[in-house]
């Protein structure tokens, strides 16, 4: 199995920098929905999920008909790749595991695109001339994971162009959008409706905190790419307190505000402190920093029960990437003393 972060199992009692989700915790109101919700689960969910879209079609002024949910985003990528059985697919590497995966288990052939060291790991506009018509899918993380870099607006609205004339399928995956300082700027929510080769990826997930409570939804306006999506997925996928969770969450405006001022200072302060530790780090503009800095520096934080992503087995990285969660001002301290006191040893 792929090691991911948050592997609070293995590594228990630790101050878990390695998973990248929102530092306020689980909003309260959510908790108390899923909690009311355990207590009426004794009948199925709803396997059409119709509140919940109901709340994100509101919430993002999308047609419900244009919302699919799911057990966690990873569950929409699984669907994805089973409805659409895409022959042959680009990915950006270093990029989110489960897309390779979801792919891989279709018998999908894959090519990379690999991000450098000399680019800052930007995407640039070199990603245009690695698209093809032997293409079938592709999957834009943006902001991407581990390197939190969000790729411009322009480039993305020249690949979407691209997809279109190549008929390739574009995933963009915006599970970490909210926490940009202007997700508004980078989200291709707006081109959605004339763009059905066009897919969204969303997850809860991150940005309310419910990595435990499993809810991914995503937007796209191909009829013929949902009705596959819900023909080949298992009917309740999504439970009775994560939708009520769901539900819950998208009434939660001021707490998401507040995690993206929060992120955005911390970021910017943990930035400067891994900087001054003489680590090199790249710009991120998300709720987590990839940088790079002596080889085994996680497991030295392990000394110290501090769990940090470990980046060396995503395709293209090798030892020495690392990638930590933007928490709490106090949580942050510790992480930058431990990684001082580590780095002098
Ligand atoms: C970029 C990205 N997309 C999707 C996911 C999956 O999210 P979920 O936990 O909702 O399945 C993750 C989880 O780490 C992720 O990093």
């Amino acid at each position: 199995m792929h090691i991911h972060g948050g592997d609070i199992y293995t590594y228990q009692n630790m101050l878990d920098f390695s998973a990248n989700i929102n530092p306020l915790g689980l909003p309260a109101s959510v908790v108390q929905a899923a909690a009311k919700a355990a207590a009426e689960s004794a009948v199925y969910p709803d396997p059409m999920c119709r509140e919940l879209k109901a709340a994100l079609a509101d919430y993002w002024q999308v047609p419900a008909k244009n919302i699919v949910c799911g057990n966690g985003a990873a569950d929409i990528i699984f669907q994805l790749a089973l409805a659409a059985l895409p022959k042959r697919a680009l990915l950006i590497a270093p990029g989110f595991h489960e897309y390779e995966q979801a792919l891989r288990a279709v018998g999908c052939e894959i090519e990379y695109f690999y991000l450098t060291e000399e680019d800052g790991f930007c995407l640039t506009e070199k990603y245009l001339s690695a698209l093809h018509d032997g293409l079938d899918m592709l999957f834009i993380c943006n902001p991407n994971n581990p390197t939190g870099l969000a790729v411009p607006r322009e480039l993305l609205l020249a690949v979407l162009e691209k997809c279109r004339s190549l008929n390739i399928r574009m995933v963009v995956d915006e599970c970490f959008n909210e926490f940009l300082d202007a997700p508004q700027d980078y989200t291709l929510l707006p081109e959605l409706a004339a763009n059905p080769h066009l897919f969204i990826l969303k997850a809860f997930t991150k940005i309310y905190a419910m990595p435990g409570l499993r809810l991914g939804y995503g937007f796209c306006a191909s009829a013929g790419l949902l009705a596959q999506m819900s023909a080949v997925c298992q009917p309740w996928s999504v439970s009775v307190p994560a939708q009520a969770a769901g539900v819950a969450a998208l009434k939660e405006q001021e707490y998401v505000e507040k995690a993206r001022a929060l992120v955005s200072a911390e970021r910017a302060r943990l930035l400067t402190g891994l900087s001054v530790l003489g680590c090199q780090t790249y710009g991120s503009m998300a709720n987590y920093i990839f940088f790079k800095s002596r080889p085994g520096l996680a497991e030295a934080c392990r000394e110290h029960q501090l769990l940090l992503r470990d980046c060396s087995n995503y395709v293209s990285l090798c030892e020495g990437y690392y990638r930590c969660a933007v928490k709490m001002p106090q949580e942050n301290d510790r992480l930058l003393a431990v990684l001082s006191q580590v780095l002098a040893d």
